[in-house]
């Protein structure tokens, strides 16, 4: 892991680790989600049973083991792959995964508050993309966001691209936060 090299790993907690989500992680997932998201923006439920079921590979969290023995989820991403070039919104639906594309979507990135500002969404950024480029999973990963998390997805080697006109539709409740723009990453070892 070349990039995590780089990281003040000092920073970081000592026992995490990463791995799929499982069916028994999704209490504690969608907890995570309403700490992340506002209500618009947040994956329900079924949406989540759902990821976890029909690609659970591309869904992967971030647990740290506390003092008391427990473990705790502190981080996700969950995505899917679709079958256009960036995020639509009827990509983000039930039933959307779309296993023979090589465009992988990601729809989350949650840190717990609690644990921010430690280098943990870079270094669980930095396995994922790793993971998918070496194990041949997409040709690239596309990704929407509002304009102050350009910085931080630039550090991870994504590049800013236009606005999304289908997720910016006025009539959808998921465009009330701001503008949502395209950011892209190409997978090096495909
Ligand atoms: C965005 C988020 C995942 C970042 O998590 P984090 O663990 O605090 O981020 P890291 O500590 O790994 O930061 C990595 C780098 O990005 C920068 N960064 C992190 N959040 C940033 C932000 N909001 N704006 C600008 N830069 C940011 C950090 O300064 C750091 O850069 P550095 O290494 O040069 O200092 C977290 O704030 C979060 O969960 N937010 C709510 C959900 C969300 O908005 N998700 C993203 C859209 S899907």
């Amino acid at each position: 892991m070349e990039d995590i090299a780089q990281f003040n790993i000092s920073k970081l907690p000592k026992k995490i680790s990463i791995r799929p989500f499982l069916k028994k992680d999704i209490d504690e997932l969608l907890h995570l989600e309403s700490l992340g998201f506002p209500p618009e923006e947040r994956c329900s439920r079924e949406t989540v049973e759902y990821r976890i079921a029909n690609c659970p590979d591309l869904c992967q969290g971030l647990f740290v083991k506390n003092e008391d023995g427990n473990t705790q989820l502190i981080g996700e991403i969950m995505a899917t792959k679709v079958d256009s070039e960036f995020i639509t919104l009827k990509s983000m639906e039930i039933g959307q995964h779309k296993e023979s594309s090589d465009v992988i979507a990601i729809h989350s990135v949650v840190i717990h508050p609690d644990y921010q500002g430690q280098n943990l969404a870079r270094l669980l950024m930095t396995d994922y993309i790793q993971k998918m480029s070496q194990q041949s999973v997409g040709r690239k990963i596309t990704i929407i966001v509002h304009e102050h998390l350009f910085k931080f997805y630039e550090k991870l080697g994504f590049v800013k691209l236009n606005e999304n006109d289908d997720v910016n539709d006025p009539n959808s409740d998921f465009s009330k936060n701001g503008v949502w723009y395209n950011m892209d990453k190409e997978l090096v070892e495909f």
